[in-house]
């Protein structure tokens, strides 16, 4: 059965889905998809046509969402909150402070919205319960006499169980499965949509996410097996720096400073 945000998506009804919330920057302009490729695809496309700083694309089912390190996201239509944002950040501070300052406010957004304290996994992955429920694609460009554009997309599964869909990892949740009951999707995206507001315009008046983003990251302290492109590195995850990057200790004591990759968490160390 559709709900709310299915509803309103397919009525394009953006000032409802606008109502009782004052968003600076995200969601000035939203564009709403029943069905798309992915938010992202479509968001990049406009923000290389100009689109305003803060211009969400939401859709409520994707035939070719993308994951990070070139995997498919997967939701089934109506279930899941897919939202991508055009970010135009100023240079200066490091690029993946933006997506820091997303994440934080999704993880802000999450708890106004459904009581659920969700936690990070390095780099842009969100956790309930230690499971990943949801994560964060951040794809830029530069622009020839500008300084560019960034687009980040969430996504987060929301009402429906991961499990009983082929191709999501069986280790994966969602807010149904740790809260057994639904949510109001629309709800939970004014929440998470106001929340990346106000973080994303601290960040812009000069203030770091990057103390509070790696506060939130389960994935400090513990031993990971980090997978990098031919390559495998084991160790204590010891800090994450104002770039974003990882910096692993090696058993052999020696540091490594990781800026992509896909990380497993072992367990706590000390
Ligand atoms: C990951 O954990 O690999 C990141 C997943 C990001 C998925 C979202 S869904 C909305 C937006 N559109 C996409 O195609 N991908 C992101």
């Amino acid at each position: 059965m559709a709900d709310r945000l299915s509803e309103l998506i397919r009525r394009d009804a953006q000032d409802a889905l606008r109502e009782g919330w004052a968003c600076e920057i995200a969601g000035r302009e939203i564009y709403c998809l029943v069905e798309t490729s992915s938010t992202n695809h479509v968001a990049l496309n406009l923000a290389r046509q100009g689109a305003l700083e803060g211009t969400v694309v939401v859709a409520d089912a994707q035939s070719a969402g993308r994951g990070r390190l070139g995997r498919a996201w997967l939701a089934p239509p109506g279930t899941s909150l897919l939202f991508s944002i055009v970010l135009r950040p100023r240079p200066g501070p490091p690029p993946f402070q933006t997506v820091m300052a997303v994440a934080l406010g999704v993880v802000r957004g999450l708890a106004a919205g459904t009581g659920l304290e969700a936690s990070l996994k390095w780099p842009n992955d969100l956790l309930l319960g230690g499971r990943k429920a949801g994560g964060l694609l951040a794809e830029g460009e530069a622009e020839e006499g500008g300084f560019g554009f960034m687009v980040v997309g969430v996504g987060l599964n929301v009402n429906f169980y991961p499990r009983r869909v082929a191709g999501i990892p069986a280790e994966a949740t969602s807010i149904l499965e740790v809260l057994v009951r639904e949510v109001d999707r629309c709800a939970l995206l004014r929440h998470i949509l106001q929340a990346v507001d106000e973080e994303y315009a601290l960040f812009r008046r000069g203030v770091s996410p990057h103390a509070r983003w790696a506060e939130a990251l389960a994935t400090l302290g513990k031993e990971v097996v980090v997978e990098l492109a031919g390559d495998r590195i084991r160790g204590r995850a010891e800090r994450a720096d104002e770039n974003g990057a990882l910096w692993i200790l090696e058993p052999g004591g020696s540091h490594r400073r990781i800026l992509a990759g896909d990380v497993t968490h072992l367990r706590t160390v000390g």
